[in-house]
């Protein structure tokens, strides 16, 4: 029975513009799932069996941006902060919509705990919803990201590494380091070592790698020792002596630095961040 409860159950969703597929199974009610084609508002993250049912919803539906408080504005970036207990129905919406292309998270229903930070892309017709995290109001782990997405449609444009970015700015203001729940999907690691590397390389180029402790870079970039520790590892640029690390810059992790940097295409601004830790 468990295998079959997780059998895709939905086939493409209609979001704003966007026709997608779905990637796995999510717990819409059952009268929602097995149409062609789901329609989602992409402002209140209702869905809707039909198109005509989902015009005369946006007759009604007034939203243009999600709820809560727009805690960052930078270019036509904004990101904004929403509480899974003040906003229960959005939040679990949200959660039903995210399930679609998350295979192994379990919280869809319990909000409560969390707060959400929701990145949209802002133009005349409202803001858009590009991906969001979820954080643990209080994570014993020390968890600062609890589930992250990019909406299929929007992904591969770096918003993956903004939402990452964005979490880690959180943490500094908390003056705390932070990590990702744990397992993370494949291309959640994928997107968090890029990130890992690139912190701690931008870190190493401008200071001098002898006098480097592993403390210092958590300290600067709020990436916990361990990540870094594990990422340095990876990278190879990481021996140990009696309890010494030695690090040694190596020609491939500064291509590789340098590639990434081409890339880059957006940055989170810390001073457009209106934000204290809430909890
Ligand atoms: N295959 C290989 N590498 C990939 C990849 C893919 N499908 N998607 C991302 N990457 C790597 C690339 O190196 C990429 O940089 P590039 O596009 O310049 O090559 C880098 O990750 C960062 O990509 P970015 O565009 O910033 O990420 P994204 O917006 O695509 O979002 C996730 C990344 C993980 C948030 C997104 O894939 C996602 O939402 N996945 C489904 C949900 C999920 O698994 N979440 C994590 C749960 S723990
Ligand atoms: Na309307």
């Amino acid at each position: 029975v468990h295998e079959i409860a997780r059998v895709k159950n939905l086939n493409k969703l209609q979001i704003g513009k966007h026709l997608v597929e779905a990637w796995y199974f999510s717990p819409y009610p059952t009268e929602f799932a097995h149409l062609p084609i789901l329609y989602i508002c992409e402002f209140c993250l209702s869905f809707l069996p039909s198109p005509v049912m989902f015009s005369r919803h946006r007759v009604k539906c007034h939203m243009l941006h999600p709820p809560g408080n727009e805690i960052y504005r930078h270019e036509d970036i904004s990101f904004f902060e929403i509480d899974g207990k003040k906003q229960l129905t959005w939040c679990r919406n949200l959660s039903l919509l995210s399930k679609c292309f998350l295979d192994h998270k379990t919280l869809y229903y319990d909000v409560q705990p969390f707060m959400y930070y929701v990145m949209v892309m802002r133009d005349s017709n409202g803001c858009h919803i590009l991906g969001y995290f979820s954080k643990e109001k209080e994570s014993a782990e020390g968890y600062n990201l609890a589930c992250i997405l990019t909406l299929p449609q929007h992904q591969r444009h770096g918003y993956g590494r903004l939402l990452i970015e964005f979490s880690y700015e959180l943490s500094k203001r908390e003056g705390k380091t932070g990590s990702p729940e744990k397992p993370l999907s494949d291309l959640g690691l994928i997107g968090y070592r890029a990130y890992w590397s690139e912190k701690i390389m931008e870190y190493l180029l401008e200071n001098e790698p002898t006098d480097v402790s592993l403390d210092e870079i958590a300290h600067r970039t709020s990436i916990t020792q361990a990540d870094i520790h594990y990422t340095l590892l990876s990278m190879q640029m990481i021996k140990t002596q009696r309890n010494n690390h030695i690090l040694c810059l190596t020609d491939a992790a500064k291509e590789a630095f340098d590639k990434s940097q081409r890339k880059v295409r957006r940055r989170i601004d810390p001073s457009a961040l209106q934000w204290k830790p809430p909890y």
